[in-house]
């Protein structure tokens, strides 16, 4: 038996083509890559994760000289989520990037770790949720589920 696994994402042009809520979310992201430090890289991610009662929950990469310890900016917002203590799930969470050496003009999709991550809380708060990604400019990818991003992942029930 051969199984087939889809993923469905919708592909906007620009900012305009989302919803009021998705657009403040990217912008939100965009933002946050000025928080991050990338001395090494000089590739700056940004994300924010909106909750279902509104609140948007920031994160950024962090880079260290012993290059393995870095922090991926998707991983620190989790776990700035888990530090909000809240109740709330996670409607949407947005990501973006920009590089000090040419424009990011394509979406930057999370890494097989942050997937990981990603997928980890969905499965706590027992709740799928969307992501948004775009580069500094180019097309937006709007994925309207976390799980799609993973498919035959290694969860809890694995264990
Ligand atoms: N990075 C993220 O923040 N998120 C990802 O999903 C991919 C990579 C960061 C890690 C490192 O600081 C820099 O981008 C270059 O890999």
């Amino acid at each position: 038996m051969l199984l087939k696994i889809e993923t469905e994402y919708y592909i906007y042009d620009s900012l305009e083509d989302l919803s009021e809520i998705q657009r403040s979310l990217l912008l939100r992201a965009k933002q946050n890559t000025h928080h991050a430090y990338a001395p090494y890289s000089k590739f700056y991610v940004g994300a924010a994760i909106l909750t279902d009662d509104g609140k948007v929950i920031d994160g950024s990469n962090h880079e260290n000289a012993a290059y393995p310890m870095c922090l991926c900016a998707e991983q620190v917002a989790i776990a700035n989520f888990h530090q909000h203590r809240t109740d709330q799930k996670i409607k949407s969470i947005a990501i973006s990037a920009r590089t000090a050496d040419k424009l990011i003009d394509s979406p930057v999709p999370p890494c097989g770790a942050c997937r990981q991550i990603l997928l980890e809380v969905a499965e706590k708060l027992k709740a799928d949720y969307e992501v948004i990604l775009q580069g500094e400019t180019g097309k937006i990818f709007v994925i309207p589920s976390v799980k799609a991003l993973l498919p035959i992942q290694f969860d809890s029930s694995n264990l």
